[in-house]
């Protein structure tokens, strides 16, 4: 029995050892300061900390990558997440050329904020600087409605 259970805790060492050889990618590309959203509109500075603590992690190429994104399979986990999450929305690859597309973007902002749904819970559990207010998240909502109305204006040309 002890013997089996040896072997059964060595074999587990072995799959955690060899997991740790498939190692995601954990890159943070250039900033690029013509396509920062943080330099070429920059928010206010209680919005820039907010984004900053709540979002950036996984909508930027400024990710802090916690020492468990290291390690197999929490790496995996946080790897895919970032993927995903700049895929949808990258502040560090804002569509500074596409006023409609941006306008949609904060308009997106406003929802997911507005619903809870970002940041994610398993994001808050661990980070719970992260943990927003109903007044945090009313600052965020209200910065994205306008930047979102302002862009409308701009690309509808009603403006004066
Ligand atoms: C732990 C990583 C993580 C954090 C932190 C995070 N997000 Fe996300 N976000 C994702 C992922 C992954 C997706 C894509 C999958 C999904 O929609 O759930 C996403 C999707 C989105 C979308 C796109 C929704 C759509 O359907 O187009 C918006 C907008 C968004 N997040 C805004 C935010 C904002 C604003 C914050 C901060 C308040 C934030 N996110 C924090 C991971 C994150």
């Amino acid at each position: 029995m002890k013997k089996k259970l040896q072997w059964l805790f060595l074999a587990a060492l072995a799959v955690f050892a060899l997991a740790q050889l498939a190692n995601p990618d954990r890159t943070n590309p250039p900033v690029v300061a013509g396509r920062d959203l943080f330099a070429v509109r920059p928010p206010p500075p209680e919005v820039a900390t907010l984004l900053r603590t709540a979002c950036t992690d996984c909508h930027s190429h400024e990710t802090r990558w916690p020492w468990y994104s290291r390690v197999a399979p929490m790496a995996w986990l946080v790897a895919h997440d970032v993927q995903e999450g700049r895929a949808k929305l990258n502040f560090s690859d804002w569509p500074v050329t596409d006023p409609a597309r941006a306008a949609r973007k904060f308009g997106n902002i406003s929802d997911v904020v507005d619903s809870g749904e970002m940041p994610p819970k398993k994001y808050t559990a661990i980070h719970r600087d992260a943990v927003l207010t109903a007044t945090q998240r009313k600052v965020l909502v209200d910065w994205a409605e306008a930047q979102s109305a302002a862009l409308k204006s701009e690309t509808s040309g009603t403006k004066q």
